[in-house]
């Protein structure tokens, strides 16, 4: 090994100790906005020791550097835009973009290296590269495919209810086994050019019907798995061109994007297998529409919502999706800090999956300082209902709905915040509009419950200055 070799290997190394400190700061909200810088550093490293080692191979032409300037300038540049410029709604949207784009890019790795091998007489490709080869395009196509499918039903562009056909299983598992069967024939060490482009093109194509039928509560554990598919096609595509830092990389994102989908998976109650393979979610939701639907509701004005907080002793705020699309987390701290001047004892209950992304509501709380110990997760929060004078939901719906204890609904099975517990509950909402599963939520026709229809920002304003303007 020569000099310039031993010091890319420590560069690896120190990008990886980089890319663990960022990851494990991640493990608390206080410490999570330091876990990003280091990581960023870490990921510089690793791109100059690459860079550093091409130049010492030398055998790097003139127009690869063009390509690879090109390429740093235009991805870097699209990605530092986007970064900036997307909405806080529409983060879980460009994650599913930039899992597509590394499960892709790890598949074009290997498509480009078998091509190569293949090309070259008495180059014979390896057991060991082929099922690195193998893994890699399949996992790699399946996360490209499946992850612009998802960021469709996140946008709206795709309808984010199950879409479900005749023959789905059938396609799936001709498709599932066009991938087994090209996979061990290229195992043999063939060099088959059109066996791999069919594993692709299944690839593809599952990952379309993978994502296609899921809705509801099971999309977080489909984005996550997709995160965590990216991470394990780069770590393939790692052994692929024996690249240490991608094998780095790769694996830890892959283990973290595990974790995060098992935990995702067991606090939704859902079946990763299932999702896979096709269960396909455990609802039908033409049961569960309507449900609910015929009761009456009572309206509350700001006045009534603020007497009814002010004078309670307890009060869970339950924030969901529509704070974060009316941007109202200033505003829902200021009327805690009300209620708290008052002496009423103010906590939030924050569901797993409550927005569009995992911590959603965690980020959007802590921007506004509010103290990490009122921040309390389902299984802590959800005995404290019964001795609550009043639930105050802003924004959210599904992670409220009764209909998620019932069978036969697109949520059945999801844990929700047991809302309807609390002695009254007070909804903050601009319409009867349904939340992302596009069911009813019985919640709204409950007795206890008033809703006070409005755009949470301008809701939530209104509530305080009333609270203020209460006298003893
Ligand atoms: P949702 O069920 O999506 O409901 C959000 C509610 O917010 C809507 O019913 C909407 O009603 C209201 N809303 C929208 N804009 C508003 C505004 N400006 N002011 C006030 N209210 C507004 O939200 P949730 O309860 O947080 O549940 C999250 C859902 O998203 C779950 O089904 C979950 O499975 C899914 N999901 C989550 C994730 C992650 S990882 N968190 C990722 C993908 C999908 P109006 O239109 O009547 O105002």
């Amino acid at each position: 090994m020569g000099t310039v070799d031993t010091i890319v290997a420590m560069a690896y190394l120190v990008a990886a100790i980089a890319f663990i400190a960022g990851l494990h700061l991640m493990n608390s909200p206080a410490t999570a906005r330091k876990g990003s810088p280091i990581s960023t550093a870490g990921m510089v490293v690793a791109v100059a020791a690459t860079l550093a080692k091409m130049a010492n191979d030398g055998n790097t032409s003139t127009t690869a550097w063009i390509v690879l300037a090109a390429g740093l300038v235009v991805g870097g540049g699209a990605g530092l835009w986007m970064a900036h410029s997307v909405k806080m709604t529409a983060i879980p949207q460009l994650v599913s973009l930039f899992n597509a784009v590394g499960g892709g890019a790890a598949a074009v790795i290997a498509i480009a290296d078998f091509v190569r091998l293949a090309g070259v007489s008495g180059t014979a490709i390896t057991p060991r590269t082929a099922v690195a080869t193998a893994l890699d395009v399949i996992i790699g196509g399946v996360t490209f495919s499946g992850s612009l499918i998802a960021a469709g039903k996140l946008q709206g562009w795709i309808t984010g209810q199950p879409v479900v056909f005749r023959g789905a299983r059938v396609l799936t598992g001709a498709l599932a086994a066009v991938g087994v069967g090209g996979s061990a024939y290229l195992f043999t060490g063939s060099e088959n050019i059109g066996i791999l482009m069919m594993v692709v093109g299944a690839s593809l194509v599952f990952g379309i019907t993978m994502v296609l039928p899921i809705g509801g509560a099971d999309m977080p554990v489909v984005i996550s798995l997709l995160n965590a598919f990216t991470g394990i096609a780069v770590a393939m595509a790692g052994f692929v061109i024996n690249s240490a830092g991608l094998i780095i990389g790769g694996a830890l994102v892959g283990a973290s994007g595990t974790i995060l989908t098992i935990l995702m998976a067991e606090a939704m109650n859902r079946s990763i297998p299932n999702i896979i393979i096709g269960g396909f979610g455990t609802g039908d939701s033409a049961v569960a529409v309507g449900a609910g639907a015929t009761g009456d509701i009572r309206r509350l004005s700001a006045d009534d919502a603020a007497i009814q907080m002010s004078y309670a002793s307890k009060v869970i705020i339950v924030p969901g999706y529509g704070l974060a699309a009316a941007q109202a987390q200033r505003e829902c701290r200021e009327l805690a800090d009300v209620l708290e001047s008052r002496g009423v004892d103010v906590s939030y209950a924050i569901h797993p999956v409550a927005g569009r992304m995992p911590g959603h509501m965690n980020v959007l709380l802590a921007e506004v300082n509010v103290p990490y110990t009122q921040l309390k997760e389902m299984d802590a929060v959800n005995p404290e209902f019964d001795s609550a004078d009043v639930a105050l939901v802003v924004g959210a719906n599904d992670v409220t709905n009764p209909a998620a204890r019932r069978p036969n609904t697109p949520l059945s099975g999801m844990p929700i915040l047991d809302v309807d517990h609390a002695k009254n509950i007070i909804v903050i909402k601009r319409s009867m509009g349904h939340g992302y599963a596009g069911i009813d939520n019985e919640l709204y026709t409950n007795p206890k419950t008033g809703m006070f229809f409005a755009d949470a920002k301008k809701g939530l304003a209104e509530i305080t200055a009333a609270a203020k303007a209460l006298v003893g």
